[in-house]
Protein backbone atom coordinates (compact mmCIF):
# COMPACT_ATOMS: atom_id res chain seq x y z
CA UNK A 1 0.00 0.00 0.00
CA UNK A 2 1.52 3.04 -0.94
CA UNK A 3 1.15 6.67 1.39
CA UNK A 4 -1.31 7.94 -0.99
CA UNK A 5 -3.83 5.23 -0.91
CA UNK A 6 -3.28 4.72 2.90
CA UNK A 7 -4.12 8.01 3.68
CA UNK A 8 -7.33 7.45 1.68
CA UNK A 9 -7.89 4.79 3.89
CA UNK A 10 -7.43 6.74 7.02
CA UNK A 11 -9.86 9.63 5.46
CA UNK A 12 -12.40 7.12 4.73
CA UNK A 13 -12.08 5.79 8.33
CA UNK A 14 -11.56 9.48 10.28
CA UNK A 15 -15.45 9.98 8.13
CA UNK A 16 -16.78 6.84 9.63
CA UNK A 17 -17.79 6.11 5.89
CA UNK A 18 -15.51 3.45 4.42
CA UNK A 19 -17.76 2.87 1.65
CA UNK A 20 -17.75 6.70 0.37
CA UNK A 21 -15.83 6.77 -3.26
CA UNK A 22 -13.96 10.14 -3.12
CA UNK A 23 -12.07 10.29 -6.65
CA UNK A 24 -8.30 10.24 -6.14
CA UNK A 25 -8.52 14.30 -7.14
CA UNK A 26 -10.58 15.12 -4.42
CA UNK A 27 -7.93 13.52 -2.16
CA UNK A 28 -5.28 15.18 -3.33
CA UNK A 29 -6.69 17.92 -2.22
CA UNK A 30 -5.93 16.76 1.16
CA UNK A 31 -2.08 16.18 0.82
CA UNK A 32 -1.72 19.74 -0.26
CA UNK A 33 -3.23 20.98 2.78
CA UNK A 34 -3.20 17.93 5.77
CA UNK A 35 -6.06 18.33 7.73
CA UNK A 36 -6.30 14.80 9.46
CA UNK A 37 -7.73 15.18 13.47
CA UNK A 38 -7.68 11.76 15.45
CA UNK A 39 -10.89 9.72 16.58
CA UNK A 40 -11.19 8.05 19.69
CA UNK A 41 -13.87 5.92 18.54
CA UNK A 42 -12.14 4.81 15.86
CA UNK A 43 -8.66 4.25 17.99
CA UNK A 44 -10.35 1.66 19.78
CA UNK A 45 -11.18 -0.28 17.02
CA UNK A 46 -9.34 -3.35 16.64
CA UNK A 47 -9.77 -5.19 13.13
CA UNK A 48 -8.66 -8.51 11.74
CA UNK A 49 -6.39 -6.53 9.21
CA UNK A 50 -2.60 -8.32 9.16
CA UNK A 51 0.15 -5.71 10.19
CA UNK A 52 2.04 -4.87 6.88
CA UNK A 53 5.97 -4.59 7.50
CA UNK A 54 8.30 -1.84 5.87
CA UNK A 55 11.72 -1.50 5.62
CA UNK A 56 12.07 0.70 2.66
CA UNK A 57 12.00 3.89 4.82
CA UNK A 58 13.73 6.71 3.10
CA UNK A 59 13.44 10.48 2.62
CA UNK A 60 12.32 11.71 -0.25
CA UNK A 61 15.11 13.02 -2.54
CA UNK A 62 12.24 16.55 -2.34
CA UNK A 63 12.97 16.82 1.15
CA UNK A 64 16.50 16.25 1.51
CA UNK A 65 18.61 19.63 2.45
CA UNK A 66 15.33 20.60 3.79
CA UNK A 67 16.73 21.33 7.41
CA UNK A 68 20.36 22.94 5.74
CA UNK A 69 20.61 26.25 8.13
CA UNK A 70 18.01 25.45 10.16
CA UNK A 71 18.04 23.83 14.14
CA UNK A 72 15.23 21.37 16.05
CA UNK A 73 14.67 21.39 19.73
CA UNK A 74 12.31 18.41 20.60
CA UNK A 75 10.86 18.21 24.28
CA UNK A 76 9.98 15.04 25.72
CA UNK A 77 7.16 14.39 28.33
CA UNK A 78 6.35 10.86 29.27
CA UNK A 79 7.75 6.84 29.08
CA UNK A 80 10.66 5.47 27.37
CA UNK A 81 8.75 5.04 24.68
CA UNK A 82 8.00 8.69 23.60
CA UNK A 83 11.89 8.76 24.71
CA UNK A 84 12.74 6.22 21.97
CA UNK A 85 10.36 8.07 19.40
CA UNK A 86 11.81 11.19 20.34
CA UNK A 87 15.42 9.46 19.31
CA UNK A 88 13.64 8.66 15.55
CA UNK A 89 12.23 11.81 15.32
CA UNK A 90 16.01 13.29 15.82
CA UNK A 91 17.45 10.91 13.74
CA UNK A 92 14.87 12.14 10.62
CA UNK A 93 15.96 15.55 11.04
CA UNK A 94 19.27 14.91 10.95
CA UNK A 95 19.20 12.84 7.78
CA UNK A 96 16.82 16.14 6.51
CA UNK A 97 19.73 18.21 7.50
CA UNK A 98 18.65 19.99 10.57
CA UNK A 99 21.20 20.79 13.25
CA UNK A 100 19.94 19.53 17.25
CA UNK A 101 20.30 22.62 19.73
CA UNK A 102 19.40 22.24 23.66
CA UNK A 103 17.49 25.78 23.67
CA UNK A 104 14.28 26.94 22.42
CA UNK A 105 15.41 30.39 21.37
CA UNK A 106 17.89 28.77 19.08
CA UNK A 107 15.50 26.27 17.69
CA UNK A 108 13.72 26.62 14.02
CA UNK A 109 11.55 23.95 14.78
CA UNK A 110 10.18 23.16 18.26
CA UNK A 111 7.97 19.60 18.94
CA UNK A 112 7.12 18.87 21.85
CA UNK A 113 6.25 15.18 22.40
CA UNK A 114 3.61 14.61 24.82
CA UNK A 115 2.52 12.14 27.33
CA UNK A 116 -1.68 11.41 27.57
CA UNK A 117 -1.28 9.36 30.75
CA UNK A 118 -2.42 11.41 33.48
CA UNK A 119 -4.10 15.37 33.99
CA UNK A 120 -0.93 16.63 34.89
CA UNK A 121 1.17 15.44 32.04
CA UNK A 122 -1.07 17.05 29.87
CA UNK A 123 -1.12 20.59 32.16
CA UNK A 124 2.36 20.68 31.16
CA UNK A 125 2.05 20.76 27.93
CA UNK A 126 -0.60 23.45 27.80
CA UNK A 127 1.56 25.36 30.32
CA UNK A 128 4.85 25.47 27.68
CA UNK A 129 2.55 26.14 25.08
CA UNK A 130 1.40 28.96 26.47
CA UNK A 131 5.37 29.83 27.23
CA UNK A 132 5.84 29.62 23.75
CA UNK A 133 3.49 31.89 22.26
CA UNK A 134 5.70 34.68 22.85
CA UNK A 135 8.74 32.93 20.97
CA UNK A 136 6.40 32.42 18.24
CA UNK A 137 5.04 36.11 18.09
CA UNK A 138 8.85 37.30 17.78
CA UNK A 139 9.81 34.96 15.56
CA UNK A 140 6.78 34.14 13.21
CA UNK A 141 9.44 31.51 10.96
CA UNK A 142 9.84 29.30 13.94
CA UNK A 143 7.94 26.18 13.42
CA UNK A 144 6.25 24.92 16.34
CA UNK A 145 4.55 21.06 16.49
CA UNK A 146 2.98 19.18 19.11
CA UNK A 147 3.12 15.47 18.38
CA UNK A 148 3.23 11.92 20.51
CA UNK A 149 0.17 10.36 22.89
CA UNK A 150 -1.86 13.73 23.07
CA UNK A 151 -2.21 14.43 19.60
CA UNK A 152 -3.73 11.15 19.17
CA UNK A 153 -7.31 12.82 21.42
CA UNK A 154 -9.40 14.45 19.57
CA UNK A 155 -10.20 16.83 22.61
CA UNK A 156 -6.99 17.81 22.60
CA UNK A 157 -6.58 18.55 19.07
CA UNK A 158 -9.97 20.54 19.34
CA UNK A 159 -8.79 22.49 22.07
CA UNK A 160 -5.31 23.43 20.57
CA UNK A 161 -7.30 24.17 17.40
CA UNK A 162 -9.46 26.95 19.19
CA UNK A 163 -7.20 28.23 21.67
CA UNK A 164 -3.32 27.84 20.91
CA UNK A 165 -3.08 28.92 17.24
CA UNK A 166 0.44 29.40 17.74
CA UNK A 167 0.76 25.67 16.87
CA UNK A 168 1.88 25.39 13.22
CA UNK A 169 1.20 21.18 13.56
CA UNK A 170 0.45 18.37 15.23
CA UNK A 171 0.71 14.73 14.22
CA UNK A 172 0.29 11.72 15.85
CA UNK A 173 2.29 8.41 17.30
CA UNK A 174 1.48 6.28 13.99
CA UNK A 175 2.78 9.49 11.32
CA UNK A 176 6.19 9.45 12.95
CA UNK A 177 7.79 8.53 9.85
CA UNK A 178 5.61 11.11 7.88
CA UNK A 179 7.51 13.65 9.28
CA UNK A 180 9.27 15.48 6.44
CA UNK A 181 5.92 15.71 4.63
CA UNK A 182 4.04 17.17 7.90
CA UNK A 183 7.08 19.82 7.90
CA UNK A 184 6.95 20.28 4.03
CA UNK A 185 3.37 20.65 4.28
CA UNK A 186 3.66 23.21 7.44
CA UNK A 187 6.50 25.17 5.86
CA UNK A 188 4.09 25.09 2.26
CA UNK A 189 0.87 26.13 4.39
CA UNK A 190 -0.61 29.09 6.61
CA UNK A 191 -3.14 27.00 7.94
CA UNK A 192 -2.67 24.91 11.16
CA UNK A 193 -1.78 20.80 9.69
CA UNK A 194 -2.68 17.58 11.37
CA UNK A 195 -2.29 14.46 10.68
CA UNK A 196 -3.25 11.74 13.20
CA UNK A 197 -4.07 8.61 12.22
CA UNK A 198 -6.94 7.05 14.01
CA UNK A 199 -6.24 3.59 13.26
CA UNK A 200 -2.26 2.18 13.96
CA UNK A 201 0.40 2.38 11.36
CA UNK A 202 2.33 -0.65 10.19
CA UNK A 203 5.67 -1.45 11.67
CA UNK A 204 8.22 0.85 9.82
CA UNK A 205 11.51 -0.44 9.99
CA UNK A 206 14.89 1.35 9.13
CA UNK A 207 14.38 4.64 10.78
CA UNK A 208 17.03 6.60 11.44
CA UNK A 209 17.78 7.10 15.49
CA UNK A 210 20.05 9.19 17.16
CA UNK A 211 20.22 7.40 20.72
CA UNK A 212 20.37 9.41 23.46
CA UNK A 213 23.73 8.18 24.99
CA UNK A 214 26.41 5.55 24.15
CA UNK A 215 25.93 2.98 27.03
CA UNK A 216 22.43 2.33 27.16
CA UNK A 217 19.83 1.75 24.00
CA UNK A 218 16.03 0.87 24.11
CA UNK A 219 15.15 -1.35 21.38
CA UNK A 220 11.02 -0.79 20.47
CA UNK A 221 9.76 -4.69 20.70
CA UNK A 222 6.15 -4.40 19.84
CA UNK A 223 3.44 -1.16 19.63
CA UNK A 224 0.31 -0.52 20.98
CA UNK A 225 -1.71 -2.19 23.44
CA UNK A 226 -5.08 -4.47 23.69
CA UNK A 227 -5.57 -4.86 27.67
CA UNK A 228 -7.82 -2.01 27.24
CA UNK A 229 -7.50 -1.45 30.94
CA UNK A 230 -10.40 0.57 31.85
CA UNK A 231 -8.22 3.79 33.25
CA UNK A 232 -6.31 3.69 30.56
CA UNK A 233 -5.91 5.80 27.22
CA UNK A 234 -2.97 4.46 25.93
CA UNK A 235 -4.32 1.53 23.96
CA UNK A 236 -6.20 4.48 21.95
CA UNK A 237 -3.54 6.55 21.66
CA UNK A 238 -0.42 3.74 20.12
CA UNK A 239 -3.11 1.52 19.16
CA UNK A 240 -3.37 -1.98 18.46
CA UNK A 241 -0.43 -4.66 19.29
CA UNK A 242 1.80 -4.96 16.76
CA UNK A 243 4.98 -6.95 17.03
CA UNK A 244 8.28 -6.32 15.52
CA UNK A 245 9.74 -9.67 13.11
CA UNK A 246 12.27 -11.46 15.84
CA UNK A 247 15.22 -10.86 13.06
CA UNK A 248 14.70 -7.11 12.71
CA UNK A 249 15.29 -7.23 17.04
CA UNK A 250 17.68 -9.63 17.54
CA UNK A 251 19.88 -7.59 14.23
CA UNK A 252 19.13 -4.43 15.93
CA UNK A 253 20.45 -5.58 19.62
CA UNK A 254 23.92 -7.50 17.59
CA UNK A 255 23.88 -4.12 16.33
CA UNK A 256 24.18 -2.22 18.95
CA UNK A 257 26.32 -4.65 20.78
CA UNK A 258 29.15 -4.51 18.21
CA UNK A 259 29.16 -0.34 18.45
CA UNK A 260 30.13 -1.14 22.00
CA UNK A 261 26.57 -0.57 23.98
CA UNK A 262 26.61 -1.79 27.66
CA UNK A 263 22.73 -2.17 28.25
CA UNK A 264 19.39 -3.09 26.05
CA UNK A 265 16.09 -2.16 27.40
CA UNK A 266 13.54 -4.21 25.20
CA UNK A 267 10.35 -1.86 25.03
CA UNK A 268 6.78 -2.12 24.83
CA UNK A 269 3.23 -0.92 26.38
CA UNK A 270 2.81 -4.54 27.17
CA UNK A 271 6.10 -6.62 26.28
CA UNK A 272 4.55 -10.04 27.36
CA UNK A 273 1.98 -9.86 24.55
CA UNK A 274 5.00 -9.75 21.98
CA UNK A 275 4.71 -12.10 19.35
CA UNK A 276 0.64 -13.08 20.11
CA UNK A 277 0.01 -11.48 16.87
CA UNK A 278 2.33 -13.18 14.39
CA UNK A 279 0.08 -15.74 12.59
CA UNK A 280 3.33 -17.73 10.49
CA UNK A 281 5.24 -18.16 13.82
CA UNK A 282 4.79 -19.00 17.58
CA UNK A 283 7.53 -16.83 18.74
CA UNK A 284 6.84 -15.20 22.59
CA UNK A 285 8.42 -13.04 24.40
CA UNK A 286 10.35 -16.11 26.11
CA UNK A 287 11.85 -17.32 23.00
CA UNK A 288 13.03 -13.39 22.34
CA UNK A 289 14.81 -13.41 25.31
CA UNK A 290 16.13 -16.57 25.26
CA UNK A 291 17.95 -15.52 21.63
CA UNK A 292 19.09 -12.21 22.70
CA UNK A 293 20.62 -13.32 25.54
CA UNK A 294 23.25 -15.45 23.45
CA UNK A 295 24.41 -12.03 21.92
CA UNK A 296 27.46 -10.61 23.47
CA UNK A 297 26.11 -7.67 25.63
CA UNK A 298 26.24 -7.21 29.34
CA UNK A 299 22.53 -6.50 29.95
CA UNK A 300 19.32 -7.31 28.97
CA UNK A 301 16.07 -5.75 30.30
CA UNK A 302 12.70 -5.66 29.10
CA UNK A 303 9.42 -2.97 30.04
CA UNK A 304 6.92 -2.89 30.56
CA UNK A 305 4.83 -5.95 32.12
CA UNK A 306 1.53 -7.25 32.19
CA UNK A 307 1.31 -10.25 34.84
CA UNK A 308 -1.81 -11.26 32.95
CA UNK A 309 0.51 -12.90 29.66
CA UNK A 310 3.86 -13.38 31.88
CA UNK A 311 4.35 -17.13 31.37
CA UNK A 312 6.15 -20.02 32.89
CA UNK A 313 8.32 -20.07 29.50
CA UNK A 314 9.41 -16.45 29.98
CA UNK A 315 10.60 -17.49 33.67
CA UNK A 316 12.38 -20.63 33.22
CA UNK A 317 14.62 -18.50 30.71
CA UNK A 318 15.01 -15.30 33.00
CA UNK A 319 16.10 -18.08 35.37
CA UNK A 320 19.12 -18.64 33.66
CA UNK A 321 20.49 -15.14 34.21
CA UNK A 322 23.45 -14.26 32.75
CA UNK A 323 23.36 -10.97 30.81
CA UNK A 324 19.05 -10.91 31.80
CA UNK A 325 18.75 -8.85 34.63
CA UNK A 326 17.02 -10.18 37.62
CA UNK A 327 14.73 -6.61 38.13
CA UNK A 328 11.39 -7.18 37.08
CA UNK A 329 9.05 -4.19 36.70
CA UNK A 330 5.22 -5.86 37.55
CA UNK A 331 2.51 -3.31 37.08
CA UNK A 332 0.09 -4.45 39.65
CA UNK A 333 -2.53 -1.89 40.05
CA UNK A 334 -3.98 -2.44 43.20
CA UNK A 335 -3.89 -5.08 45.70
CA UNK A 336 -8.15 -5.61 45.51
CA UNK A 337 -9.55 -8.23 43.34
CA UNK A 338 -12.55 -6.64 43.11
CA UNK A 339 -10.49 -3.01 41.69
CA UNK A 340 -8.53 -5.14 39.85
CA UNK A 341 -11.85 -6.44 38.39
CA UNK A 342 -12.94 -2.92 37.91
CA UNK A 343 -10.17 -1.87 36.07
CA UNK A 344 -10.37 -5.27 33.61
CA UNK A 345 -6.70 -6.12 35.20
CA UNK A 346 -8.34 -9.76 34.26
CA UNK A 347 -6.37 -11.87 37.46
CA UNK A 348 -7.12 -11.52 40.82
CA UNK A 349 -4.77 -10.06 44.06
CA UNK A 350 -4.12 -14.33 44.55
CA UNK A 351 -2.79 -14.21 41.00
CA UNK A 352 -0.65 -11.86 41.29
CA UNK A 353 0.30 -13.14 44.30
CA UNK A 354 0.98 -16.44 42.61
CA UNK A 355 2.93 -15.39 39.64
CA UNK A 356 5.35 -13.52 41.83
CA UNK A 357 5.99 -16.95 43.89
CA UNK A 358 6.77 -18.41 41.18
CA UNK A 359 8.97 -15.73 40.13
CA UNK A 360 10.79 -15.82 43.36
CA UNK A 361 11.31 -19.55 43.11
CA UNK A 362 12.53 -19.47 39.91
CA UNK A 363 14.87 -16.69 40.19
CA UNK A 364 15.81 -16.15 43.71
CA UNK A 365 16.82 -12.54 45.14
CA UNK A 366 15.41 -10.91 41.87
CA UNK A 367 14.14 -7.40 42.68
CA UNK A 368 9.93 -6.84 41.57
CA UNK A 369 9.35 -3.50 41.31
CA UNK A 370 5.43 -1.92 40.21
CA UNK A 371 2.88 0.82 39.60
CA UNK A 372 0.02 1.61 41.86
CA UNK A 373 -2.94 3.49 41.24
CA UNK A 374 -4.94 4.53 44.41
CA UNK A 375 -8.38 6.52 44.38
CA UNK A 376 -9.97 4.88 41.68
CA UNK A 377 -13.29 5.61 41.35
CA UNK A 378 -15.60 4.21 44.70
CA UNK A 379 -12.47 2.68 46.11
CA UNK A 380 -13.24 1.57 49.80
CA UNK A 381 -11.11 1.49 52.57
CA UNK A 382 -10.52 -2.01 52.89
CA UNK A 383 -9.52 -2.03 49.15
CA UNK A 384 -7.02 0.47 49.63
CA UNK A 385 -5.74 -1.80 53.06
CA UNK A 386 -5.53 -4.64 50.64
CA UNK A 387 -3.22 -2.50 48.49
CA UNK A 388 -1.01 -1.43 51.56
CA UNK A 389 -0.85 -5.64 52.77
CA UNK A 390 0.05 -7.02 49.06
CA UNK A 391 2.88 -3.97 48.93
CA UNK A 392 4.25 -5.46 52.03
CA UNK A 393 3.97 -9.52 51.27
CA UNK A 394 5.27 -8.92 47.92
CA UNK A 395 8.21 -7.03 49.66
CA UNK A 396 8.87 -4.60 46.36
CA UNK A 397 11.89 -2.72 46.20
CA UNK A 398 10.21 0.14 44.92
CA UNK A 399 7.22 1.80 43.20
CA UNK A 400 5.65 4.78 40.82
CA UNK A 401 2.71 5.74 42.70
CA UNK A 402 -0.64 7.61 41.23
CA UNK A 403 -3.72 9.25 42.10
CA UNK A 404 -6.27 7.92 39.28
CA UNK A 405 -6.95 10.46 37.04
CA UNK A 406 -9.74 9.83 34.87
CA UNK A 407 -9.31 10.05 31.01
CA UNK A 408 -11.80 11.18 28.44
CA UNK A 409 -12.81 8.42 26.14
CA UNK A 410 -12.08 5.81 28.90
CA UNK A 411 -14.62 3.32 30.76
CA UNK A 412 -13.25 4.43 34.15
CA UNK A 413 -14.23 8.29 33.11
CA UNK A 414 -17.63 7.76 33.13
CA UNK A 415 -17.64 5.49 36.47
CA UNK A 416 -19.54 7.77 39.24
CA UNK A 417 -16.96 8.39 42.09
CA UNK A 418 -17.35 8.69 45.62
CA UNK A 419 -14.17 9.12 46.79
CA UNK A 420 -13.21 12.76 47.60
CA UNK A 421 -10.00 14.06 46.34
CA UNK A 422 -8.48 14.79 50.04
CA UNK A 423 -8.94 10.62 51.26
CA UNK A 424 -7.02 10.10 47.77
CA UNK A 425 -4.45 12.24 48.60
CA UNK A 426 -4.33 10.92 52.28
CA UNK A 427 -3.86 7.05 50.86
CA UNK A 428 -1.75 8.21 48.67
CA UNK A 429 0.96 9.85 51.18
CA UNK A 430 0.10 6.29 53.21
CA UNK A 431 1.51 4.41 50.56
CA UNK A 432 4.24 6.57 49.58
CA UNK A 433 5.51 6.16 53.34
CA UNK A 434 5.73 2.65 52.93
CA UNK A 435 7.19 2.63 49.70
CA UNK A 436 9.97 5.25 50.85
CA UNK A 437 10.07 2.28 53.90
CA UNK A 438 10.35 -0.51 52.27
CA UNK A 439 13.42 1.26 49.97
CA UNK A 440 14.94 2.06 52.59
CA UNK A 441 15.44 -1.38 54.23
CA UNK A 442 15.85 -2.95 50.70
CA UNK A 443 18.90 -0.12 51.07
CA UNK A 444 20.41 -0.97 53.76
CA UNK A 445 20.67 -4.97 53.09
CA UNK A 446 23.29 -3.62 50.68
CA UNK A 447 25.96 -2.13 53.06
CA UNK A 448 28.73 -4.33 52.81
CA UNK A 449 27.99 -5.82 49.88
CA UNK A 450 30.03 -5.61 46.55
CA UNK A 451 27.89 -5.03 43.55
CA UNK A 452 28.54 -4.09 39.43
CA UNK A 453 27.72 -0.98 38.55
CA UNK A 454 27.63 0.58 34.77
CA UNK A 455 28.89 3.38 35.27
CA UNK A 456 26.85 6.36 33.46
CA UNK A 457 28.26 9.39 33.86
CA UNK A 458 28.93 12.04 36.67
CA UNK A 459 26.94 12.40 39.37
CA UNK A 460 24.26 15.38 39.09
CA UNK A 461 25.25 16.83 42.01
CA UNK A 462 29.10 16.29 42.28
CA UNK A 463 31.32 16.44 39.31
CA UNK A 464 34.05 14.33 41.40
CA UNK A 465 31.53 11.84 42.17
CA UNK A 466 30.30 8.75 39.22
CA UNK A 467 26.97 7.41 39.43
CA UNK A 468 25.91 4.22 37.68
CA UNK A 469 22.96 1.12 38.54
CA UNK A 470 23.72 -1.77 39.51
CA UNK A 471 21.91 -5.47 38.21
CA UNK A 472 19.19 -4.42 39.65
CA UNK A 473 18.51 -1.30 38.97
CA UNK A 474 19.70 0.78 42.34
CA UNK A 475 21.42 4.09 41.99
CA UNK A 476 25.29 4.11 43.24
CA UNK A 477 27.06 6.63 43.79
CA UNK A 478 30.95 6.31 44.20
CA UNK A 479 34.27 8.16 43.51
CA UNK A 480 36.31 6.71 40.65
CA UNK A 481 38.31 7.66 37.77
CA UNK A 482 36.54 8.82 34.81
CA UNK A 483 38.06 6.53 32.54
CA UNK A 484 35.15 4.35 34.58
CA UNK A 485 32.62 5.50 32.48
CA UNK A 486 30.97 3.42 30.76
CA UNK A 487 32.37 0.43 31.91
CA UNK A 488 30.72 -2.02 34.61
CA UNK A 489 33.04 -1.94 37.55
CA UNK A 490 32.94 -3.58 40.80
CA UNK A 491 31.77 -0.97 43.73
CA UNK A 492 31.60 -2.00 47.99
CA UNK A 493 28.63 0.04 49.52
CA UNK A 494 29.75 1.59 51.95
CA UNK A 495 26.24 3.42 52.55
CA UNK A 496 22.79 3.30 51.62
CA UNK A 497 19.73 5.85 51.62
CA UNK A 498 16.01 5.65 50.75
CA UNK A 499 16.57 5.70 47.09
CA UNK A 500 20.65 5.96 46.22
CA UNK A 501 23.51 3.91 47.52
CA UNK A 502 27.30 4.97 47.96
CA UNK A 503 30.42 2.81 47.56
CA UNK A 504 33.89 2.54 46.69
CA UNK A 505 35.29 1.12 43.78
CA UNK A 506 36.78 -1.84 44.66
CA UNK A 507 38.21 -3.54 41.44
CA UNK A 508 38.66 -1.64 37.39
CA UNK A 509 38.73 -3.54 34.61
CA UNK A 510 37.81 -2.49 31.03
CA UNK A 511 39.11 1.22 31.50
CA UNK A 512 39.45 2.07 28.16
CA UNK A 513 37.49 5.44 27.69
CA UNK A 514 33.95 4.80 25.67
CA UNK A 515 34.59 5.76 22.22
N1 LIG B 1 -4.59 7.54 36.21
C1 LIG B 1 -3.54 7.29 37.03
N2 LIG B 1 -2.52 6.48 36.70
C2 LIG B 1 -2.55 5.90 35.50
N3 LIG B 1 -1.71 5.04 34.90
C3 LIG B 1 -2.19 4.74 33.69
N4 LIG B 1 -3.34 5.38 33.47
C4 LIG B 1 -3.60 6.10 34.58
C5 LIG B 1 -4.66 6.96 34.99
N5 LIG B 1 -5.70 7.21 34.19
C6 LIG B 1 -0.51 4.54 35.55
C7 LIG B 1 -0.53 3.01 35.68
C8 LIG B 1 0.46 2.58 34.64
C9 LIG B 1 1.43 3.73 34.64
C10 LIG B 1 2.30 3.83 33.44
O1 LIG B 1 0.62 4.87 34.76
O2 LIG B 1 -0.07 2.67 36.97
O3 LIG B 1 1.08 1.35 34.94
FE1 LIG C 1 -2.58 0.79 29.74
FE2 LIG C 1 -0.68 -0.98 30.41
FE3 LIG C 1 -3.29 -1.60 30.71
FE4 LIG C 1 -2.20 -1.42 28.24
S1 LIG C 1 -1.68 -2.93 29.86
S2 LIG C 1 -4.17 -0.59 28.90
S3 LIG C 1 -0.75 0.28 28.54
S4 LIG C 1 -2.12 0.02 31.81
Amino acid sequence: MNEQQRLQGQLANSSGNSSDKKSEKDYSKYFESVFMPPSLKEAKKRGKEEVSYHSDFSIDEQFKGMGEGRKFYIRTYGCQMNEHDTEVMAGIFLALGYEPTDTVDDADVILLNTCAIRENAENKVFGELGHLKTLKKNRPDLLLGVCGCMSQEESVVNKIMKTYNQVDMIFGTHNIHRLPHILNEAYLSKEMVIEVWSKEGDVVENLPKVRNGKIKAWVNIMYGCDKFCTYCIVPYTRGKERSRRPEEIIQEVRHLAAQGYKEVTLLGQNVNAYGKDFEDINYRLGDLMDDIRTIDIPRIRFTTSHPRDFDDHLIEVLAKKGNLMDHIHLPVQSGSTDVLKIMARKYTREQYLELVRKIKAAIPGATLTTDIIVGYPNETDEQFEETMSLYREVGFDAAYTFIYSPREGTPAAKMVDNVPMEVKKERLQRLNALVNEMSAEAMMSYKGQIVDVLVEGESKKNPDILAGYTNKSKLVNFKGPKSAIGQIVKVKITDAKTWSLNGEVIEEHEMAEVK
